[in-house]
């Protein structure tokens, strides 16, 4: 076998075969396969696309490509995967509800990148929290708490991690077989039986269009499915932050509010984290879709998923009386945003939201960068609301004053303002299942 022929079948649209894929990923991540070869594949499968059996092969060669939890000595076990956004603390809420509903929630959580927020950075920000855990100690603890989160071990999905990198630098990011592969190959590399995946549409998502989103929970579902496990999708918008607070230690704190019964006007946080754990729920225990998000409900209101968020705190070593009595760490330096201009704050480029808290300190343009865990942005408007010029829009936080002017003159550019009232975009699009 070459690879220039591989390529050569894939630039005129040709399906590769299972036995061709397997040789592309051992000989990349095995260094056999050169960059320059990998990049024109990469550019030839954006261009071409691939089928549902090539998409499947390509996701299980990467999940094969390294370590593959096995989480059989455990009862229901669930994970969730949201494809990324801004004020996307959904993790933080849906996980410890569905471990109080019975699941075993073993979950491998990425950090932020980008504009794009993550778990584990977020998780980091309460004093004490380890997100590296031994195998042992992460399966004893969700044997325990029914709840572990840590970072991905260095050795899941290694041909993904190498391919990423790579993508990232070739304009080759934006493919939906690509994107459904490296998400499932990691997911299902994890190890629970039933996934339920949060794919994001709009301003602040990978995909810009519901259909696009669409298109690609199809693909991570069939290629879940096609390795045995549950699977469900929502596609949401990210039309609009999730949160009113966006930033690693702010939206922890955005978490325990809405676990202890709170839920930000306009925003669809608590609608979203409950949902996904009403559809973890129900796939795992075999209950209808309204069943699971009864449930769900009926665990949040009751604050059954506050005490497991505890709990599930306590056990990596965080310290729950800085959640309890809200003493999280504060950034130094804050400056309130007053609005430009009278009107509907009818469109917001959410992209830019989270571009201006990364400005701000709060996110990484490099994988190198380490954040600031106190740094970002607590919105003072809903989606769509109407403001006055001068009325405070929002407070930017940071540990380096010299950010402040950068990240404001970027969160304004986000905001169009408009004499018409304008209605937000639907919260949650389609289910699948
Ligand atoms: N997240 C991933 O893990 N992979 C992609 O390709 C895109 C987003």
């Amino acid at each position: 076998m070459r690879m220039t022929d591989l390529i050569h079948k894939k630039k005129h649209g040709l399906a590769l075969t299972a036995e061709e894929i397997a040789y592309f990923v051992r000989g990349y991540t095995n260094g056999e396969i050169p960059d320059y070869q990998a990049s024109a594949f990469c550019m030839a499968v954006c261009l071409r696309g691939m089928n549902r059996e090539e998409c499947a092969a390509l996701t299980e060669q990467m999940m094969r490509s390294g370590d593959v939890v096995d989480l059989s000595g455990l009862p229901h076990t669930a994970d969730k995967h949201s494809t990324g956004g801004v004020g996307d603390l959904t993790s933080l809420v849906t996980a410890p509800i569905a471990a109080a509903g019975g699941l075993s929630v073993a979950k491998m959580s990425g950090r932020g990148l980008g504009h794009t927020g993550g778990t584990v950075d977020k998780l980091e920000s309460i004093p004490g929290f380890r997100t590296a855990l031994t195998e042992t100690e992460f399966i004893d603890q969700v044997k325990r708490v029914g709840i572990a989160v840590v970072g991905q071990t260095a050795n899941l999905a290694p041909a993904d991690k190498k391919l990423y990198a790579l993508r990232d630098v070739t304009d080759t990011v934006d493919s939906i077989p690509l994107i459904a592969s490296s998400i499932m190959s990691k997911k299902l590399a994890a190890g629970a039986e039933s996934i339920v995946l949060d794919v994001k549409y709009g301003s602040g998502a990978f995909m810009k269009t519901p259909e696009d989103a669409e298109k690609l929970a199809e693909a991570m579902i069939s290629a879940g499915r096609a390795h045995g496990r549950k699977m469900a999708a929502l596609v949401t918008s990210m039309e609009f932050p999730l949160a009113p607070q966006i930033g690693n230690t702010l939206e922890v704190e955005e978490a325990v509010r809405i676990l202890k019964g709170e839920d930000p006007r306009g925003y669809g946080i608590r609608t979203v984290a409950a949902r996904l754990a009403g559809e973890m729920l129900s796939l795992s225990l075999d209950l209808t879709p309204e069943e699971g998000l009864a449930r769900a409900e009926d665990i949040l209101r009751s604050g059954r998923a506050y005490e497991k968020f505890r709990e599930w705190i306590g056990a990596q070593g965080g310290d729950v009386s800085v959640v309890d009595e809200n003493r999280f760490p504060r950034a130094p330096y804050a400056r309130t945003v007053a609005s430009p201009a009278s009107g509907w704050v009818s469109r917001t480029d959410t992209e830019s939201v989270g571009m201006a808290a990364c400005l701000l300190g709060a996110g990484r343009m490099t994988k190198e960068d380490t954040p600031d865990l106190t740094a970002g942005i607590v919105l003072r408007f809903a989606p769509c609301d109407r403001v006055e010029k001068g009325q405070p829009l929002a407070d930017l936080y940071t540990s380096d004053p010299a950010k402040l002017d950068a990240a404001e003159r970027t969160f304004l550019s986000a905001l169009t303002f408009s004499d018409e009232n304008a209605e937000p975009a639907p919260l949650i699009l389609k289910t699948l299942r």
